[in-house]
């Protein structure tokens, strides 16, 4: 019998500060119009000064336990997918650990940028296959808020908060991951980037007055390179599950702007019912796009045993990955 992973349950937290639009409006030279109509974004959450990542992705991974019945002692591993971590050291994995009281996990984080969870997820596939017994927490969890310049209007409108994790099991039945396929491009790293805060820079007044410490994106260039690699590795995950356009039940996309769900919803043919969306209410918030709309899509009842379910994501490196799998 073929030994699978799978999602035994989910949840999600962002921060209860919500900025909306027009509340944009009043800081920076935009329109509420300009921002749906280019991103499909209408408000995104926001987490206050005390509230950090490791907080958003506790309290996402504590729902995700409770709704897989599996107690936070018996956790193996957790992996948390993430570009802004509380801290360079420890990781924000271990804060998760310490958190959750998950004292036989061994717990790292994976630097994919927007592409984390399903980066993470596929490490947990591989873990449970060796061993079906494991039980692994994959979070993607961020608060992109504090990498913004608020400034900035062509990137500040995109990024925000919040966190989603899930509990990955071994499968007992016709359930779980089918496929997984990662890839990475580090020639256009520069295409979207948080230059400063590494080692290559000193942090210094220069690199505070450039603004090195947030995101620069060149977004019409990632926008061309999305849609191609999302497009790709959307075909390459299912014809390596065995599936055609028609078998796909659900498509989560990284949520990043409604124009691309669209380019890939024309694309590979499907009605709009069988496209997640919740960019709207969220923005891009990077690793935890895919995990939150996942946790909604469950909760919710849009995910029913047996469907066949697609997660595709792109981001900074870049990195782009996608993951079949039968609920
Ligand atoms: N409000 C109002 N006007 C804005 C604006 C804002 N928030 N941001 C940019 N503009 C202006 C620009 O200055 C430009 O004006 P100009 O024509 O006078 O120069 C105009 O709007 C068009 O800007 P442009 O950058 O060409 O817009 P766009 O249609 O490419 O949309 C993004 C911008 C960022 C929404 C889009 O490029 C995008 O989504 N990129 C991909 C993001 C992505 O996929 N990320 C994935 C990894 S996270």
């Amino acid at each position: 019998m073929t030994i699978r992973s799978k999602i035994a349950g989910t949840g999600s937290c962002v921060p209860e500060q919500v900025l909306t639009n027009k509340d944009l409006e009043s800081m920076i030279d935009t329109s509420d119009e300009w921002i749906t109509t280019r991103t499909g974004i209408r408000q995104r959450h926001i987490a206050p000064q005390g509230q950090n990542n490791s907080d958003l992705a506790a309290e996402a991974s504590m729902a995700a336990l409770s709704m897989a019945g599996v107690d936070a002692s018996e956790l193996d591993l957790i992996i948390v997918g993430t570009l802004t971590p509380d801290m360079p050291m420890p990781s924000v994995a271990c804060l998760v650990q310490r958190r959750l009281g998950a004292t036989n996990a061994g717990a790292f984080d994976v630097a994919a940028t927007c592409s984390g969870f399903l980066y993470s997820l596929s490490i947990a596939d591989k873990f449970i296959k060796e061993d079906p017994s494991r039980k692994i927490l994959a979070i993607g969890s961020e608060v992109l808020s504090r990498r913004t310049n608020w400034d900035d209007r062509t990137t500040c409108v995109l990024f925000a908060d919040g966190a989603g994790a899930a509990v990955v099991t071994g499968s007992q039945d016709e359930s779980g991951i089918l496929s997984t396929c990662l890839h990475a491009d580090g020639s256009v790293w520069d295409l979207l980037t948080i230059r400063g805060l590494g080692t290559a820079y000193p942090v210094d007044q220069e690199l505070l007055s450039k603004g090195w410490q947030y995101i620069e994106m060149k977004g019409k260039d990632v926008f061309k390179h999305a849609v191609k690699a999302l497009e790709s590795v959307a075909h390459e995950s299912m014809a390596k599950a065995g599936w055609s356009n028609d078998d796909l039940d659900l498509l989560i996309a990284h949520q990043a702007n409604i124009r691309i769900l669209d380019f890939l919803r024309e694309r590979l043919n499907l009605p709009k019912e069988k496209v997640f969306i919740n960019i709207d209410k969220y923005g891009n918030t990077s690793a935890a796009s895919i995990p939150i709309a996942l946790d909604e899509a469950n909760r919710s009842g849009k995910l029913k045993k047996g469907d066949n379910v697609l997660l595709i994501s792109f981001g900074g490196g870049f990195t782009w990955a996608g993951v079949t799998m039968r609920w």
